[in-house]
């Protein structure tokens, strides 16, 4: 019971995933502590919604995280503020770099300082690269090919390093694409620009959006669009409560894929958007977009052994369902 009353602080906690896990965090009964610097996420779903303590401050301020450390008893940090898109990566790696790697350099040093050895971490199935075989399992080999992907197998790294030196123990969740939003409707994805394409084509559903693009009808796939696996952003965050209370009970470092196990083509979003939402949702196709591979489909069973994780959410229509709740409310409902 005692570690049901320490806190965790959740960096990125104003963001989508970070939102998510610290809704999940409250239900399973933690004190939570948000850090985020307010570059991408949204003040009100955390001091409104979520009703948690918000810092804002950046991970790479050493001072604040040293005061923070020393003014709250904090158990274990989650780590979900990062820069998270990829095309922007390639443009501008250095952006990414400071933030994602030096930025998590900053607070993993400001823990071991503080003697705060448990870590969560929002890593990528973007590691992987171009899948060798499918589904991807946590050992396939690593070969990241856009500077965010790389950011994270550089994090990956180091965790590896200072458990080794500093007995930092941490749990690294490779994600596959996250989506959907709370089932009560409280939270969900709101990014500023906007990239994932379920956002995309319930915008475009809502009227916001003349169209929505599907970048390559060639692949090798039954429809000719990209597979991937879309994991229900709810379930994302219960297994991050799984992986701090294994940490907590003991547990050694480890990564785990979290995924839906089943792949979707991007005319099946769309294709289920219209039946969800009843609305035209006007389709623009156009070439294949460099590195995306035809298919991403991970297998997940490491966290359902390991950590008892058992997904609730993996009908893509009831993903659609959540997040087209979401989105009327957050968008208006009228159109
Ligand atoms: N969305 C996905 O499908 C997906 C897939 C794989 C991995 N991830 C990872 O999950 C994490 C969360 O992603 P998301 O979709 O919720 O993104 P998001 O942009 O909604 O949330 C990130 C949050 O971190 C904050 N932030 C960024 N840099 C910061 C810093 N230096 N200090 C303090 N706060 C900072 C932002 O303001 C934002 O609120 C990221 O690490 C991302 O790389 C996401």
């Amino acid at each position: 019971m005692s570690q049901n009353r320490s806190s965790v602080l959740v960096t990125g906690g104003a963001g989508y995933i970070g939102s998510h896990a610290v809704l999940a965090l409250k239900h399973a009964g933690y004190e939570v502590i948000v850090l985020d610097n307010l570059s991408y996420g949204h003040r009100e779903l955390v001091e409104e919604v979520l009703q948690v303590e918000l810092i804002v401050g950046d991970t790479s301020d050493r001072p604040l995280l040293d005061q923070i450390f020393a003014t709250h008893a904090i158990a274990a940090v989650m780590h979900f503020a990062a820069y998270i898109a990829v095309g922007e990566s390639v443009a501008d790696p250095a952006k990414y770099y400071r933030n994602n790697v030096v930025g998590t350099l900053t607070l993993l040093e400001a823990m071991v300082a503080a003697s705060v050895k448990q870590f969560v971490f929002s890593s990528t199935c973007a590691l992987y690269g171009v899948p060798k075989f499918i589904p991807l399992t946590e050992d396939h080999p690593q070969d990241p090919i856009s500077p965010y992907a790389t950011t994270k197998w550089m994090v990956e790294r180091i965790l590896d390093d200072f458990a080794a030196a500093y007995e930092l123990k941490s749990v690294s969740f490779r994600y596959f694409n996250a989506s959907g939003a709370d089932p009560d409707g409280l939270l969900g994805e709101d990014h500023a620009p906007e990239t994932h394409l379920i956002p995309l084509v319930l915008l475009t559903a809502l009227g916001q959006r003349q169209s929505i693009s599907i970048l390559g009808t060639d692949y090798p796939t039954p429809d000719g669009t990209c597979i991937r696996d879309y994991i229900h952003v709810a379930d994302l965050a219960q297994a991050h409560v799984l992986g701090l209370q294994y940490l907590l009970n003991g547990g050694s470092s480890a990564v785990f894929n979290l995924g839906n196990g089943s792949g979707f083509s991007v005319r099946e979003v769309i294709e289920t958007a219209r039946q969800v939402t009843g609305r035209e949702i006007p389709v623009v196709e156009r070439d294949r977009r460099p590195g995306d591979p035809p298919i991403l489909v991970g297998s997940s069973d490491k966290a359902r052994q390991v950590l008892g994780w058992q997904p609730q959410y993996a009908d893509l229509n009831q993903i659609l369902r959540h997040a087209w709740q979401w989105h009327q409310k957050r968008h208006g409902a009228k159109h």
